[in-house]
Formats: C-alpha cells, structure tokens, sequence
C-alpha cells in the first residue's frame, strides 16, 4: 500500500487542467465519494494496527496534498474567468449598478473654473471662518461703512471676531498678502449670510471671485474677460452690458447683465420681459484696497468679479426655487447626469 501511496503522490504532483471541465474531472477522480482519496481509505480501515500506523502518516498527507492541489487548480480556472470578463469591454456591466450624478452646483462650478483656467486663472481658497479684516476691513468697508448693512453677517458667538465669510471677495485679501505678483486667479467657495430661507434667499450659498493685478491693467481688460465667460458659459451669442453700480472695493463698479438664454433678448418671465439678466457685480480693484494688501497702486491695477454659482444654475437649468440645491431630493438630483452636457 506504501508504494501505492508514492505513486499516487507522483502523479498528483503533475497533475494539470487546460479547462475548467477537466478541473471538475480532476476533482472527481481524487476527492470524488468514489475516487482515490476515499478508496484508499476504505482499504485504510481493514488493515492490522501495525500496518495502519505505518500507512496513516502517508495517506495523511497524499490526502492533503490532493484537496490542496485540486484547490489551486480550480482557483487559476475561476479567476481566470473573472478576468476575461474584466477584460471585455463590450460585456454589459454586471451587476448592474445607476451611475451616479453630479450635483448641479458642482457641473455649474466645474464649467466656470474650466473657463478661466483655460485663460491661464489659478485657483486659490480661502478659509470659511475668517475675520474681520480678510472680510471687511481690508476690502474697504471699515466698521462704521453702511456698505456692511448690504451683507446680514454671521459672527460666531464664543469669539467675536471671527465671522461667517460673506462673500468669496475675502481670498483676493489672502491672494494680494501673499506677495506675489502678477495675479490672475478664481475662488470659488461656499459663503453665509443671515438670511430667511425662501425661494430666492438662503442662508448659505456659492460664489466664485475672481481677481486680476498685474501692470496696465484696464477696464477693457474686464469687458473683454466678462464676454468670453459668457459666450462660453451661455452659448455663443450671448450678448453682456454693464451698468454703473457701487462695491466698496471697486472704483468703478459695475454690474453685469447678459442677454437672456431663455428667450434670446425677446423678453420673458425669466428676464423680466427686459431682455436681460444680471449675473455678476465687478470693478477695477479700488487703490485703498491695493494700499492695504501692499500693492503699490502707482505700479499695478487690476480687476475683481463676483458670481453667485446658485444664480448661474438657476439661469442655466431654469431652476425656480434656490431651496431644491440643499435639499438633496434624488427626484431632483436625477436630472443631472454625468454626461450631463454643460
Ligand atoms: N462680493 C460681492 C457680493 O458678494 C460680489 C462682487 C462684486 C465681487 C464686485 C467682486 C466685485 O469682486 O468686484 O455681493
């Protein structure tokens, strides 16, 4: 029965399957109720005790090596099916699992950022909880202005000198106190204002800023940017106009309008029946506020914008309540897939 046993060994040790089916006849053939392993266990029981405990070490282990050998075998056979499943690209997916979406807000942001770094802008951020100076002081509304009663702040209670940010406009402080020049850079973050929820407000919302400072930078320099975010944001006959408005950090101001999407300039409810929707406030970086970030205003000049992203998605997607962007209702969500075309 030893010699058996070895020559069993022998040929388990070379024993090989080019398919899964001859896997499954190997297995049958060795661990199978009427195969080897348990034939020469049957056998096992009848022999003297002398003999059994020469023979049960052995057998022991033939018997191992067999469900280790068989084991490996149909474990290259299943994998490799599961890479050649892998490995076909026309195989429909399985299971199948709904792709995912991005949030409006997020495609909205995307869009923008894309726009401007294709113009060469950075990105820069700023923190959420700032303080007064980054917020206010610094971009020229010093605590006694009235431009503050524009912008319902949030103060945090434990430590009154911190705030809420208002308005995206505080990384231009950040970007300028860094020191280098020229800058030509967007902020897009999330800010907060003390504001009943409803349709049009909320107490939290979106903005991109964006702000340029180099030598002889100009007001032409702001319309022609403005057009192209519009035309490639809007579509390519999207018309802008800027009328004379009042930032505390820019000299002059202006608020941009461009021509409604919805109806093409016609009128409509969506602009009001004027043809226009305003979109952004902007200006020439007022030299007070150069002045505080270290600027020399004799040698640089630049520009700043501000955009809420909620306003642009509303306008794009003719969203009508500001509320659907935080409520994460799937019904809603649903309607901006990934290929979501922007
Ligand atoms: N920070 C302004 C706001 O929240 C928006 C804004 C207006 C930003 C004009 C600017 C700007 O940079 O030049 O209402």
């Amino acid at each position: 029965m030893l010699d058996r046993i070895e020559q069993y060994k022998e040929e388990l040790i070379n024993a090989k399957a080019t398919n899964e089916k001859e896997a499954e006849e190997l297995r049958i053939r060795w661990l199978g109720k009427k195969g080897i392993i348990q034939e020469l266990m049957e056998q096992f029981r009848l022999l003297e005790g002398n003999e059994k405990k020469t023979v049960g070490k052995p057998l022991n282990e033939l018997k191992q090596l067999a469900e280790q050998k068989i084991q490996e075998i149909k474990k290259t056979f299943s994998a490799r099916s599961e890479f050649s499943l892998k490995e076909d690209p026309t195989l429909p997916p399985y299971p199948f699992f709904e792709s995912g979406g991005l949030h409006p807000l997020t495609l909205v942001r995307k869009k923008i950022t894309w726009i401007f770094t294709t113009m060469g802008y950075s990105i820069s951020e700023g923190p959420e909880i700032e303080d007064d100076w980054h917020n206010f002081t610094a971009l020229n509304t010093p605590e006694d202005h009235p431009a503050r009663d524009m912008q319902d702040t949030f103060y945090i209670t434990l430590n009154p000198l911190r705030l809420l940010r208002t308005q995206t406009s505080s990384v231009q402080v950040h970007v300028m106190e860094n020191g280098k020049l020229p800058i030509r850079t967007i902020s897009p973050g999330r800010v907060y204002r003390n504001e009943t929820v409803s349709a049009r407000a909320h107490f939290q919302f979106h903005q991109v800023e964006g702000l340029v400072i180099d030598k002889g930078i100009s007001f032409a320099d702001l319309k022609l940017t403005l057009q192209h975010f519009a035309t490639g944001f809007f579509g390519p006959d999207t018309k802008i106009r800027m009328r004379p408005s009042y930032f505390p950090f820019t000299e002059p101001s202006a608020e941009v309008d461009v021509s409604c999407s919805l109806c093409g300039g016609k009128g409509c409810h969506v602009c009001k029946h004027t043809g226009w929707v305003e979109i952004m406030g902007c200006g020439m970086v007022d030299p007070a506020v150069l002045e505080n970030c270290k600027i020399n205003p004799a040698q640089y000049s630049g520009f700043a914008f501000g955009m809420g992203i909620e306003r642009l998605a509303m306008l794009k997607y003719q969203i009508p309540d500001l509320r659907l962007f935080f409520e994460n209702d799937i019904r809603f969500l649903k309607n901006f897939k990934l290929e979501t075309a922007l």
